[in-house]
């Protein structure tokens, strides 16, 4: 075998890289060591910010493929056909900690999938949680910042997590789910996602369907409890990263199975709740699961800083006969990522090939910026329109207009006969067998405990009373008897 050799970052030889050059033996180092000053200069740039949620995850490559025909729901090219395969890259994300966080620990995991199809990239950023904490994001960075790191002590506090929630009695369907036996997948593999928003879909006759996505895992829901993720982060902080990595290598190729509730758009004003609401699921008896294909990963990356750490996806990456609902969680995100990814990763982040589009190519007018590499081809004009046949618009609606009423303001949603906040915490609670009731009491109460304030205490307590009696009275009690210790 030939022995490489090794370079500069302009490609010409190191003579040496085990001694710096320095005037004389024993001598000061010399300005002109220019292997030296590029390799401490590269090094000191090796981080770039982390993401400011969901910074630390795991990412493999793979391919959906279509089962059921949904052309009566959508005209999406990519779902068109039975059979039909489209590669995909995911990214699972723990959401509080920072980049060396622990993987086994109670928090959302992020489900976050991008569709390289034949009409631009699809980016589905999802949880493996049906509902979210809050539905306005003008809420999002208070409560991200309640979850984190507090800006005095360092570190997590129970006390700004249960007073973010004292505020917001819409969180207690979430708050029920996260405390619960899910709330600690035993890896990425054993848990399922959800696109968690209602989005809408249009079919090629152009009638519009609101549609919630639910990937369900086909290697068995499996979690960990409070007792064994300690245990568990302590040995191997990089528990899920290990165990997707080696499955992949394995050829043992995790899948999930999509499933999708449909419901015709002309049914959302009248739905007995908003159906736009984030904390809240729709109920299969009213909406059934239908059955649409399956994802399989089968290839690790090989590089994670690459891919994984530059990978960058924006719920506002559509597809023709894919879009929004009105969900205002979901508007917000629209802006909040791809803003995000400029900060984090550069204007030009779509060019790297972790990002860019496979199965077609971006060709527009977007030109030049930092770390520009895609600039058209060489007698391409940079305006639009031009008479020299550079690309031009479809003139083809991506999807079915959203009827809108009304004044602009800071409303509140649109009431709808059955809004409130508690109704379906509950219903997740009477679900529950008494094990697992008995699981998500203990861990409530082993949080809330740490509060060091009653007030704040006694507003979650009203949450979970409002939620069910016989929750409210056993979480009340179990946090009394922890607070009397
Ligand atoms: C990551 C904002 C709600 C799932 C992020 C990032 C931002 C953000 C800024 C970092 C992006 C990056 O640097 O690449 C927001 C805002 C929200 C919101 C403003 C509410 C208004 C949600 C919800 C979900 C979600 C409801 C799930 C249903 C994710 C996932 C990631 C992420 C999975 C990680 C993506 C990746 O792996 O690169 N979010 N988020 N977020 N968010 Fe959200």
């Amino acid at each position: 075998m030939t022995q490489r050799v090794l370079t500069t970052e302009s490609g010409a030889p190191v003579a040496d890289n085990q001694n710096s050059a320095t005037a004389g033996v024993g001598g000061p180092i010399l300005l002109q060591d220019q292997h030296l000053l590029e390799k401490l200069a590269r090094f000191n740039r090796e981080r770039i910010p982390e993401r400011v949620v969901h910074a630390r995850g795991s990412g493999a490559y793979g391919y959906f493929e279509v089962t059921d025909d949904v052309t009566g729901f959508t005209k999406a090219d990519f779902l068109g056909e039975v059979g039909k395969r489209t590669e995909t890259f995911i990214r699972f994300s723990t959401v509080a900690d920072s980049l060396g966080g622990a993987d086994a620990v109670r928090d959302p995991r992020g489900f976050a999938l991008k569709f390289y199809t034949e009409e631009g990239n699809y980016d589905l950023v999802g949880n493996n949680t049906p509902v979210f904490f809050i539905k306005d994001p003008v809420k999002f960075p208070d409560f991200i910042h309640s979850q984190k790191r507090d800006p005095f002590t360092g570190k997590q506090e129970p006390d700004n997590v249960w007073d973010f929630w004292a505020h917001a009695p819409e969180a207690t369907h979430q708050v029920t789910w996260l405390m619960g036996d899910r709330g600690i997948p035993a890896s990425y593999r054993h848990m399922n996602g959800y696109g968690s928003h209602t989005y809408q879909w249009t079919n090629a006759a152009g009638e519009a369907f609101f549609v919630k996505y639910h990937f369900k895992t086909n290697q068995g829901v499996r979690s960990l409890s409070s007792e064994q993720a300690a245990e568990l982060a302590g040995k191997d902080g990089n528990s899920h990263q290990t165990d997707l990595l080696q499955a992949i290598e394995r050829g043992v190729n995790p899948s999930w199975t999509l499933y999708v509730q449909v419901m015709p758009a002309a049914e959302a004003a009248e739905y007995r709740f908003n159906p736009f609401d984030l904390t809240k699921v729709w109920p299969h008896s009213d909406y059934p699961l239908q059955r649409v294909g399956r994802l399989v990963l089968d290839r690790n990356p090989d590089n994670v800083f690459a891919e994984v750490e530059q990978a960058a996806f924006s719920p506002n990456n559509f597809v023709p006969g894919i879009g929004p609902s009105p969900d205002k969680m979901l508007q917000g995100r629209l802006f909040a990522y791809a803003d995000a990814h400029r900060y984090r990763l550069g204007v030009n982040h779509t060019q790297l090939a972790v990002n860019a589009p496979k199965a077609t190519v971006a060709d527009n007018y977007g030109r030049d910026g930092l770390m520009a590499t895609r600039n058209g081809r060489r007698a391409d004009k940079n305006y639009e329109p031009n008479s020299y046949a550079g690309p031009a618009q479809t003139d083809a609606a991506l999807s079915a207009p959203l009827a809108v009423q009304g004044w602009t303001g800071t409303h509140e949603a649109p009431a709808h006969v059955k809004d409130d906040d508690f109704f379906q915490a509950g219903e997740l609670y009477r679900l529950m067998s008494d094990e697992e009731k008995s699981r998500l009491i203990a861990n409530i109460a082993g949080g809330l405990s740490q509060v060091n304030r009653d007030d704040v205490i006694e507003k979650n307590l009203a949450h979970f009373h409002a939620a069910d009696a016989d929750y409210g009275k056993r979480v009340e009690e179990a946090v009394r008897a922890l607070r009397e210790d």
